[in-house]
């Protein structure tokens, strides 16, 4: 079977990239990263790309339709089959989310849908939940809002600073991340309306608690 042709988008360091290019690395893998872009020159998840001999591309940031319809030509130019959001802090015009519909996901650290956007570790830990967590989602115009393909759920601790947290949620980002990928890339996945429903995979397997 064709391998799925991954374009994933980053604006830092890429730690989640690097999750993927190790769990696609191998030629009987079902995906193969075949562009990472990023809106930032210094992104230091640009050297990860590089280092694995995956094309890279940047895309000028100053306008904001321009860069969308650049970051669309760059994608279909690579024949991408699914965008990978990873660390990606540019909001994308709901005119290209629409374009990319249902073949864009996210990864969002939190529980979603609760804490889109900013500073979820330390919200989560003001708001006293006792569940921590990460998102894989379908991208929708809304910001950090979609059909969720996969949660790990990580527990908050009495003592637990946001970089604590963090590091344990990043952790399981780092799971979760490529599991969604792969299931996506086996065909499994099916989008309907904003649910999502995946062949030969259990509603357990779609949370993990505490990954390690
Ligand atoms: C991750 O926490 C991701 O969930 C969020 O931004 C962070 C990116 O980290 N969207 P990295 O660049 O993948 O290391």
């Amino acid at each position: 079977m064709a391998r799925l042709r991954i374009g994933v988008l980053i604006s830092g360091r890429g730690s989640n990239l690097q999750a993927l290019i190790d769990e696609f690395a191998g030629a009987s893998a079902p995906a193969e990263i075949v562009l990472v872009a990023s809106n930032v020159a210094a992104a230091s998840g640009l050297a990860r790309a590089r280092a694995a001999g995956i094309e890279t591309a940047i895309i000028d940031n100053t306008d904001r339709q321009a860069f969308d319809t650049a970051l669309d030509a760059r994608l279909r130019s690579s024949e991408v089959e699914l965008v990978c959001l990873a660390g990606f802090m540019r909001i994308l015009s709901g005119r290209l989310v629409e374009t990319w519909r249902d073949r864009m996901i996210n990864i969002h650290p939190s529980l979603l849908p609760a804490f889109p956007g900013l500073h979820t570790h330390e919200r989560a830990i003001a708001a006293g939940v006792r569940f921590a967590g990460c998102t894989v989602h379908f991208v929708r115009p809304r910001v950090d809002s979609g059909p969720i393909v996969v949660q790990a759920a990580v527990t908050v601790r009495p003592d637990d600073t946001p970089e604590g947290l963090a590091e344990r949620v990043l952790a399981a980002e780092h799971r979760i991340y490529p599991l969604a990928v792969r299931w996506i890339a086996e065909g499994r996945v099916a989008v309907a309306g904003e649910r999502v429903t995946i062949a030969g995979i259990g509603a357990a397997d779609r949370v993990l608690i505490n990954p390690s």
